[in-house]
């Protein structure tokens, strides 16, 4: 069903919003929550498309997950280590990158069981070959369309090798799946990252039990002992910080705003957004700061900045805002001078090409941008006016042209709205709340 939303400009944000639970740790909770000893408690769990993507998958491979109600906790029965049944049928992962990828680990680890994977036509053109081909130096038995890099894929399940792996892009999908897969290896697996991903597999790995060290300049080569059972823990699941990004930004650009963010994820490898709004100029202030499950969180007081100044993004930041680039391609719009996004060649690979789709949308608003090889260059300064503008299916095109469209002059339409189910299904209803009309 393809939605269009009509957006006004104008009119300021104010309020309290409560960011819905962070998707990489709702997808972590469910798979490692599966694979342990008894029972896993779930709060906070992100009731979105992707993640309930995972809840359906691991029930085709015989876990006893509830029906996932929006806002409540829930309990999970583990059923161990390499007890997947073989399902009957295709494990659809949907939209979701991170359930293909973190699944595939666990399953070429599953001996003598046959599984296929498929996605949604996004999915089915992501490269899958940076995980299959880790996972064949350990062994592994993965097949796919285009050489083994595209869904479906089929993976026939081995007992696996432990191996040194360096991975050639920083990546959390595949450090998590050759994590995933070294838990039942012959012996220690020990990856290599060329930058520092997000680390909350290694860290909830740790909570239930793994035997797993983090080493090297950065925490940068994780190794994973197999043997130890994971036991099944209660998680408490943060905001997540690519969600409260839109209202990050939103309320440093837009006049008269004030937005107070409750319950946001703080893992330092995820924060590479403040770092840019530091640099920006942008006003706001972390409050009651806690670490709750081992993950760091805090409130966000955000307010309009006085002026905003441009910005450049490159190097080992990038994991760590990787997904914040499409809302920081809005802010850039709103600088004193000319931006530059460089090394985010990986955007392209994503749930869209974000740079590509993000460099046509925003020009359609006026917006003085330039696709570069691996990168965007914005330069500030041009009025927004209304437009027509698509998603293209992409849920984080989808939230950051609303913010967008409320910086424009006139009514803009967003069509095909509702890719905003993947990550943040409440988005809309959000803005409604936070947004006065002049
Ligand atoms: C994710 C890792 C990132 C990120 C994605 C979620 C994860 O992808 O962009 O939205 O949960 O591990 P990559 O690992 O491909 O960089």
């Amino acid at each position: 069903m393809n939605q269009t939303r009509t957006i006004k400009g104008g009119g300021n944000l104010k309020g309290i919003v409560k960011v819905p639970g962070d998707k990489s740790i709702s997808h972590r909770s469910l798979i490692i929550g599966s694979i342990a000893k008894g029972e896993t408690l779930i709060e906070g769990f992100l009731f979105s498309e992707d993640p309930l993507s995972t809840a359906d998958c691991l029930r085709k491979l015989g876990v006893n997950i509830p029906d996932i109600i929006r806002d409540k906790p829930f309990t999970i029965q583990g059923i161990g280590l390499d007890n997947f049944s073989e399902p009957s049928q295709i494990l659809n992962c949907g939209n979701s990158g991170t359930t293909m990828r973190l699944l595939m680990g666990l399953l070429a680890a599953s001996k003598n069981k046959n599984f296929i994977l498929t996605g949604d036509n996004s999915l089915s053109e992501r490269p899958m070959n940076r995980v299959c081909k880790p996972l064949r130096m350990m062994g592994g038995k993965l097949f796919g369309r285009d050489n083994g890099n595209k869904a479906p894929i089929t993976v026939v399940g081995e007992k696996l090798r432990g191996c040194v792996i360096g991975t050639p892009i920083a990546s959390a999908q595949v450090k998590s799946a050759i994590l995933l897969a070294g838990l039942t290896a012959n012996g220690p697996t020990s990856v290599i990252e060329p930058a520092s991903s997000r680390d909350h597999t290694e860290r909830m790995l740790k909570a239930f039990g793994a035997d797993i060290q983090i080493r090297g300049e950065l925490g940068r080569n994780i190794v994973i002992n197999p043997g130890r059972d994971l036991i099944g823990q209660k998680i408490l699941i943060p905001g997540d910080i690519s969600s409260a990004s839109f209202w990050m930004i939103a309320a440093s650009i837009i006049p008269n705003s004030y937005i107070t963010l409750k319950n946001v994820g703080l893992n330092p490898t995820r924060t590479g957004i403040l770092e840019i709004m530091d640099k920006m100029g942008c006003d706001y202030e972390i409050k009651d700061q806690k670490v709750i499950a081992g993950e760091p969180i805090g409130n966000i007081d955000v307010r309009t900045a006085n002026s905003l100044k441009p910005f450049i993004i490159e190097g080992a930041i990038l994991p760590k805002l990787i997904d914040e680039i499409p809302i920081l391609s809005v802010a850039a719009c709103f600088c004193d001078g000319t931006s530059q996004i460089k090394d985010a060649s990986e955007l392209r690979v994503k749930e869209t090409d974000r740079l590509k789709v993000m460099a046509r949308q925003l020009k359609k608003f006026g917006a003085l941008v330039e696709e570069e090889d691996d990168g965007l260059t914005i330069t500030g300064g041009s009025n927004f006016i209304a437009a027509e503008v698509d998603s293209e299916t992409d849920h984080r095109v989808a939230m950051s042209l609303a913010i967008a469209s409320l910086l424009a002059k006139g009514t803009s339409k967003i069509y095909r709205s509702e890719a905003s189910n993947v990550s943040y299904p409440s988005f809309w209803n959000d803005l409604e709340d936070l947004l006065n009309s002049n």
